[in-house]
């Protein structure tokens, strides 16, 4: 794929959250997708984009689809890709951050990936270095690749996103991608609601645009998508639910409790799942699952992302 003219040019020099875009940025970037997407289903996946140009990910959370997603976008668009592995890493011996960085950025790559437990580490990483910044999931607050996903999994299948009516249910305390999705729905034009017991709803929900259900039965009734989350554990400090087979029957998604949404609803999770948790397998693997597009759509999204991000039009400095 060449970065067709056809395309804007992108106006930010990094993509740290979903808050930054304004709906232009948000269509273009799905625009891009489409494109990428059907590079991905040629038999020659390779194209020479990003040729000569060099990707850092670096994970400080282990990951298992987020990194192999960026890491294959970044093949197919013919970059150098680098997986800074944490785990065997001087971070291990107590570097910090910002020196990772320093030393990251000695080495002039031109994008780093970077997912982190701290809310604000991307946009911290953005100050110090010198190229363009992807944020991958920091802390609880924003995972903008999974909402772009979504987004351009859903407009695909519904052909919109504006006047849709989406549930996004479970553990919205402790999940970036719900803010991510809260934001850039709404920016879109979608109707959203949030089902979820009140001790993992965080205060203040409701100024973020949302009606909040305590309910599937109700919280699902007349809905396009139903979007799951994963119950996050290990981030709870007590017990926040009284015990999974408890949560399940009353939060966990199985074909009984989907009724209540529109015929053909679409059942979406940004995985790892936990089945029999969250959802229910005959759910997760039913007709009206399209947690498969999901990930197909991760690696497109990222595809235009980055050609995004290092479009040649731009001047060295990163500016349009
Ligand atoms: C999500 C994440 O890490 O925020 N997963 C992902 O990106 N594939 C959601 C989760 O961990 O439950």
């Amino acid at each position: 794929m060449t970065s067709a003219p056809a395309f804007p040019i992108y106006p930010h020099r990094h993509l740290l959250g979903i808050k930054d875009l304004s709906p232009g940025d948000i269509e273009l970037l799905l625009d891009r997708a489409e494109k990428a997407v059907a590079i991905s289903r040629q038999p020659e996946k390779k194209t020479s984009t990003l040729r000569g140009r060099t990707q850092i990910n670096l994970f400080y959370e282990s990951s298992t689809r987020t990194q192999s997603s960026f890491e294959l976008a970044g093949k197919r668009l013919g970059a150098d890709v680098m997986n800074m592995s944490v785990a065997s890493s001087s971070v291990k011996k107590g570097e910090t951050l910002i020196d990772t960085a320093m030393t990251l950025n000695a080495m002039r790559p031109d994008i780093l990936i970077i997912r982190h437990s701290s809310a604000g580490a991307a946009a911290l990483l953005a100050q110090k270095v010198g190229c363009a910044v992807v944020n991958a999931g920091d802390g609880a607050h924003e995972h903008p690749t999974q909402a772009l996903l979504d987004a351009l999994t859903i407009r695909r299948a519904k052909g919109r996103i504006g006047r849709l009516t989406v549930a996004i249910c479970g553990d919205i305390l402790h999940s970036r991608v719900a803010r991510s999705n809260i934001i850039l729905l709404n920016a879109l034009g979608a109707a959203v609601r949030v089902v979820a017991p009140s001790t993992l709803l965080p205060s203040g929900i409701r100024d973020m645009g949302v009606t909040v259900y305590n309910s599937m039965a109700e919280g699902l009734k007349g809905v396009d998508v139903v979007m799951m989350l994963r119950l996050q554990r290990e981030r709870m400090a007590g017990a926040m639910v009284p015990s999974v087979r408890e949560y399940f029957r009353y939060f966990g998604l199985d074909s009984e409790k989907l009724k209540a949404a529109n015929d053909g609803a679409l059942v979406m999770h940004p995985g790892p799942m936990n089945r029999g948790v969250e959802i229910a397998s005959e759910i997760a693997d039913g007709p009206q699952s399209v947690i498969q597009e999901q990930v197909e759509m991760g690696v497109a999204v990222r595809m235009a992302v980055m050609e995004a991000l290092l479009d040649p039009r731009r001047d060295p400095e990163g500016r349009a």
